[in-house]
């Protein structure tokens, strides 16, 4: 699946991506993407081999004026609810998006995120999308509420991804954003 808007085109990722993956993960900017970082350009490597067939909910985010991969977003389908029934209908998302420190504060995030939403709405039978973000990520905050979602809630001490200089877990408190489907502006 390939996405085209005015300025970037999202598709799968390909192995040729590493060196540009590369750049914003040797160092990912928050804490939810800790587990992500990649140490070197090998291990890029690996990790774009990993993500090659990853074609309907996993995409590289390109600037078309150069060809740069510039960042990512993905969402699977869920169950709403954790504790719903095997056979529940997975109409739910919750999205991640990161883009290379040096494409930020263009409107990339808000114009990829925005046909991703689209897509999986229009697409993938998406009914709700939701995002967790920590209290302090006013970035992500502000690109939640520029796609019209509803801050739900925040979660005090929800989850750890690092630990404190003594080795205890440093909890986070996130807040949740949502949209349905029937919210959508576009629907
Ligand atoms: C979260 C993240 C993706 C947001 O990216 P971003 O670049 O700040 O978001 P946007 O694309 O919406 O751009 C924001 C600003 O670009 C500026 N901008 C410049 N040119 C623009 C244009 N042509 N069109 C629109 N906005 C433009 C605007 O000032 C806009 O701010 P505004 O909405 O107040 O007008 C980014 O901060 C990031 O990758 N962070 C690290 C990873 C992360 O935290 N992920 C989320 C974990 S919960």
């Amino acid at each position: 699946m390939i996405i085209e808007t005015e300025r970037l085109i999202l598709r799968p990722f390909t192995e040729n991506d590493a060196e540009d993956v590369y750049e914003y993960l040797k160092s990912p900017e928050v804490n939810c993407f800790a587990c992500m970082k990649l140490s070197s350009l090998k291990e890029a490597v690996q990790e774009m081999k990993r993500r090659v067939g990853e074609t309907e909910y996993y995409f590289a985010i390109i600037l078309k004026e150069s060809g740069k991969v510039i960042g990512e977003i993905e969402a699977y389908p869920e169950s709403g609810e954790p504790h719903s029934d095997v056979n529940a209908v997975k109409d739910t998302f919750s999205p991640c998006w990161m883009l290379n420190a040096e494409y930020q504060g263009k409107g990339y995030a808000f114009e990829a995120a925005h046909a991703f939403f689209d897509y999986l709405f229009k697409e993938k039978g998406a009914r709700r999308i939701y995002a967790y973000t920590e209290d302090y990520n006013l970035p992500s905050q502000h690109l939640c509420e520029k796609l019209g979602m509803r801050k739900e809630g925040l979660f005090k001490e929800f989850v750890s991804f690092v630990n404190n200089p003594d080795g205890t877990p440093r909890y986070e408190n996130t807040y949740q954003y949502a949209i349905l489907k029937k919210e959508w502006h576009d629907s």
